[in-house]
């Protein structure tokens, strides 16, 4: 497989930028666009540093209908992975309609961008949140989908989206990769996750008790169905995720249409298992209380990850020791993430 020149965008992200750093390590020339409403131009900065050369990058919004005509007339790419959109479940449901404009819209620029210039080979960042409405605890892709809140919602109308566009044009290729939860940091502790406000999800927030900045962690709900009552989800490395978005881009040539993969470890952990593994990492004692659980929440939501053992050559290889070591690592050498202290 050579090397492809891939636009990657909202590549200064969490995901983002580990995947930017796969990317080169398995030769091919990732681009960044990115309107850092939530990303830092320092991440770039030191993704370059670790990959031992400068990141390409253009500042600017999917929503900026010239300006991202004007990328693909000069950007010569390949390939596109498209992470950027808006990700707060709390926060779509109060503002569904900047969600749907930011996540659907500038998705169907890109797209129309995309095939004007005949780039069309696409891996999508998609979610487990399609499977909101399943029931199932152990999900495999062709599981009826559906979802609890407007951001779910937008993934599950992109994907719709990107299978009516497949279908009407058998030269597209597209990979709809559903995560599952997203966790810890590359090992070199210099790039990680930075969320802007208080965290929503477990890992960054029991990270920051670890570090000081939160006082302790409140555990939704004590009473699930589950071995210790705490809600389970499938904690995947995000290193591995980066390397599943790499062996997605490079399968896509021998899958033509629009095909989802699970990207998960197979196995789930309690919101207690990573307070303990963190505790363990950081040698920091977690404080936590249980109260009550968090509307739309469910009790337990781990991938099959099968089909792209098989059809991607691809499996988490880290599990939840090595999350929380390199997950602390970051964290303890970076406490306000990528701001300066006192910024
Ligand atoms: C995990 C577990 C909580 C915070 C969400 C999105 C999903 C994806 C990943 C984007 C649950 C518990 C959490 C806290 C807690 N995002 N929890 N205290 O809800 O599985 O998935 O993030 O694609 O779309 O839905 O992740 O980390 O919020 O919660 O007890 O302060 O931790 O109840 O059991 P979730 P999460």
């Amino acid at each position: 497989m050579g090397g492809m020149r891939v636009l990657t965008t909202g590549g200064a992200g969490y995901i983002g930028s580990h995947t930017v750093l796969a990317l080169i390590e398995a030769g091919h020339e990732p681009v960044i666009l990115d309107n850092f409403s939530n990303s830092s131009p320092e991440a770039i900065r030191r993704v370059g540093e670790l990959a031992g050369r400068e990141i390409e990058f253009i500042k600017g919004d999917l929503l900026d209908v010239e300006l991202v005509e004007r990328v693909f007339a000069e950007g010569n790419f390949d390939a596109v992975i498209h992470f950027a959109g808006l990700k707060a479940v709390g926060e779509s449901t109060a503002q569904p309609l900047r969600y749907y404009r930011t996540n659907i819209v500038s998705t169907l620029n890109l797209l129309d961008a995309m095939d004007t210039h005949g780039v069309r080979t696409l891996v999508f960042s998609s979610s487990a949140t399609v499977y909101g409405t399943s029931g199932a605890t152990r999900c495999v892709e062709d599981l009826p989908l559906g979802t609890t809140n407007p951001y779910g919602a937008t993934k599950l109308h992109i994907e719709q989206i990107l299978d009516d566009l497949a279908a009407s044009d058998p030269t597209w290729h597209i990979a709809k990769l559903r995560y599952f939860n997203p966790v810890g940091a590359h090992e070199s502790g210099r790039i990680g996750e930075d969320p802007r406000d208080i965290p929503n999800n477990l890992m960054p927030y029991v990270s920051q008790v670890a570090v000081g900045r939160r006082e302790k962690l409140s555990v939704y709900g004590g009473d699930y169905p589950t071995a210790d009552g705490t809600g389970v989800r499938d904690f995947i490395h995000v290193v591995d995720l980066a390397a599943g978005h790499v062996a997605a881009l490079e399968a896509l040539p021998r899958h033509p249409g629009a095909r989802a993969w699970n990207l998960g470890t197979g196995e789930g952990n309690s919101v207690l298992e990573v307070v303990r593994a963190f505790e363990r990492a950081s040698g920091k004692d977690i404080p936590f209380d249980i109260v009550e659980r968090r509307p739309g929440d469910v009790a337990e939501l781990v991938a099959d990850p099968g089909r792209a053992r098989i059809e991607l050559n691809w499996k988490a290889e880290r599990g939840l020791e090595d999350v929380a070591r390199d997950g602390w690592r970051w964290q303890s050498n970076n406490p306000f993430g990528y701001a300066e202290p006192g910024e």
